[in-house]
């Protein structure tokens, strides 16, 4: 179907965003624009006039929060989520209007709509004034760089077109734009239904002497948008038709690319010259931001994807720890120290929120302390990747300086962030290689140093086992420690409590002692309830595959119950303990799980044996 608003309008081009809830009267006000810029075809205008009649609530008048309904909405290449792109155009300016749901989960709607727009129309009802929501959204606008806003006071036939409400409602508007960095908020009193104010000037409100809704965004001021930014050229994947073509192909996200010009890998600092850049439809003199490319270069250097291109004396930063705000985006909360992975452009790495600084509260937009963040709620952060990645802090570009974070478990998208600086900490201090390493301790040991995790309820057995194992092993002559969750914390862990955010933490600890003394030539037992399958596999990853042995104690929690060695199963039942395993809080079992041993089906001391005779096998011990 051919879009009505493909006809070209001179000017440059105006990305909007608008945000507000359905009963705000958001896709009246858009369909309203598109009708009075004449981007509504006759075809739609009759079907428009005919379901305003049988559904619409204006009468005789044409709806035009239902015209939006029956537009084909275009929607982001590969993104299931509910935003959807307007385009028309006037003599001044082509506008491209993201319409953003204000459902439940409208701040990644709002990340996806507003993320490479210019400007944003928020609207407010002029009833209710500004709301928690209202103030939320322009926040997460002024975070996502977005440098114009216009407040569209809706519905002001309700009330009565009042010079009064909207002087109120104007001065709440300047309070929330004091507390937040943009170039310009401007209210304007608008009626959606009857065009008052949208593109022509309305004769019921001759108090208003600012501009019209039309005529403000036709006005607006923008810079000109990436191009004008340093070049930054990500590197997507390496194209190698044939042993005589080498090229990388990627986007210029920023700036300008020309033929001939030096570049520099920021991660390595290697330089080379850029021979062509190729298209399909043959190579270009120049290449500007929002471009796919392949360039060739002058040499051979080592390039892997995601690295990001740059100019020589436009470096962008390269660091694997950073400060950034981030917005949750899912029910499952965020946890600091769990790892998930973070993509930035096409880079993907492991990485973990290491400190939540603060939460921001969507009211006072005052900075509030926080354990976790729920969906919908920004949090100032420190992040830690487990490889240094390449960025501009977001301010300075958008392009380079945002991140997706995403469940390890399901694949979702998590949370947005947007890089603020740098952290330096890690930089100064550097890897000292030993002499004396695991690999000579395990020699003198006469043993393969590992890791046996063993993870199950409270009172499945898990101590006991590993405590018989341990015996076996000391029998022999082994080396070996064993790490048990009720003894660490009395120590190292005792500040931590059940919650899930203490439990990750718990895990992150534990995997780091085992490391080392699994370093050290030990052949090492964790015995920890462990219930997240996401830190269980943090803890296999930071290990060598033959060294990880993850070990499932599968007793039913009926059993574990029934035995209750501690008494604390009949606490959680009276309601005493809180965050119990098995009652209140999750165990997420092992999927594979390298043993599983079924205490309900042998004794400890055979299941120690079993154990034993797993570590003769994989030639672990002798
Ligand atoms: S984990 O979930 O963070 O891995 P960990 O193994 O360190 O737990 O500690 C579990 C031990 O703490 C249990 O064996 C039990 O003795 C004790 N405990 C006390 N309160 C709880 C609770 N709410 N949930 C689970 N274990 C608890």
């Amino acid at each position: 179907m051919g879009h009505p608003a493909t006809a070209p309008g001179s000017g440059t081009r105006l990305r909007v965003v608008a945000c507000g809830s359905v009963d705000d009267g958001k896709s009246t006000l858009i369909g309203r624009l598109l009708f009075e810029c004449d981007s509504v075809s006759s075809d739609q205008l009759a079907a428009l006039t005919r379901d305003s009649r049988r559904y619409g609530t204006t009468g005789d008048e044409p709806d035009f929060a239902l015209l939006l309904d029956g537009l084909e909405a275009e929607r982001e290449q590969g993104i299931t989520i509910d935003v959807a792109y307007r385009y028309f155009s006037t003599a001044r300016r082509r506008f491209v209007v993201a319409d953003v749901p204000g459902h439940e989960e409208y701040t990644r709607n709002m990340e996806t709509g507003a993320s490479n727009s210019e400007a944003a129309v928020l609207l407010a009802d002029a009833r209710k004034g500004i709301l928690t929501q209202t103030r939320r959204h322009a926040h997460i606008l002024s975070l996502l760089g977005i440098r114009h806003i216009v407040l569209a006071v809706n519905k002001m036939d309700l009330m009565d077109y009042s010079a009064e409400r909207f002087a109120r409602i104007a001065e709440e508007c300047d309070r929330l734009a004091a507390k937040l960095s943009f170039a310009s908020v401007v209210p304007i009193p608008v009626c959606a239904r009857n065009g008052d104010n949208v593109t022509t000037r309305s004769p019921r409100m001759p108090w208003y002497d600012g501009p019209v809704l039309l005529q403000h965004l036709e006005s607006l001021d923008i810079d000109g948008g990436s191009e004008t930014k340093p070049m930054r050229f990500t590197v997507q994947w390496i194209n190698r038709t044939n042993a005589e073509f080498r090229g990388y192909a990627g986007s210029v996200v920023s700036g300008i690319l020309t033929e001939g010009q030096e570049i520099v890998v920021t991660a390595s600092g290697v330089r080379a010259r850029v021979n062509r850049i190729v298209t399909g439809d043959g190579d270009l003199k120049q290449a500007v931001a929002g471009q796919a490319v392949t360039l060739v270069l002058s040499d051979e250097i080592g390039i892997s994807r995601g690295d990001i291109l740059t100019l020589p004396e436009w470096r962008c930063e390269t660091a694997d720890q950073f400060a950034a705000h981030v917005v949750w985006l899912t029910h499952e909360v965020m946890l600091p120290h769990r790892e998930y992975l973070i993509k930035f452009n096409s880079r993907v790495v492991p990485g973990r929120i290491t400190a939540l600084r603060h939460r921001l509260d969507p009211d006072s937009l005052e900075q509030v302390a926080a354990r976790a963040l729920e969906m919908n709620e920004i949090g100032y952060c420190h992040i830690s990747t487990r490889e240094p990645v390449s960025f501009d802090p977001y301010r300075e570009n958008r392009e380079t300086g945002g991140f997706i974070i995403i469940d390890r478990q399901s694949n979702a998208t998590a949370g947005a962030g947007m890089i603020d600086f740098a952290l330096r900490r890690a930089a100064n201090v550097h890897w000292h290689e030993l002499d004396v390493n695991a690999g000579a301790r395990a020699g003198l040991n006469g043993q393969k140093p590992c890791l046996l995790w063993f993870t199950g309820f409270s009172g499945a057995g898990k101590s006991t086992i590993a405590n018989l194992v341990e015996r076996r092993l000391f029998a022999e002559g082994r080396r070996s420690y064993l790490l048990d969750g009720d003894n660490i914390r009395h120590g190292l862990n005792r500040d931590l409590g059940f919650t899930a955010a203490d439990r990750v933490e718990n895990i992150r600890r534990v995997t780091e002692v085992a490391r080392l003394f699994v370093d050290a030539g030990l052949i090492t037992l964790v015995a920890f309830i462990s219930p997240f399958s996401a830190e269980r596999e943090a803890a296999r990853e930071s290990f060598r595959p033959e060294e990880f042995h993850e070990i499932y104690v599968d007793t039913p929690l009926e059993i574990c119950r029934a035995r209750d060695p501690k008494g604390l199963y009949a606490r959680a039942a009276s309601g005493r303990l809180k965050n119990f395993t098995g009652f209140d809080s999750p165990y997420e079992p092992p999927l594979k799980p390298e043993l599983v041993l079924r205490t309900a089906e042998a004794s400890a001391e055979e299941l120690a044996s079993h154990v034993i005779g797993y570590l003769r096998t994989k030639g672990l011990i002798p």
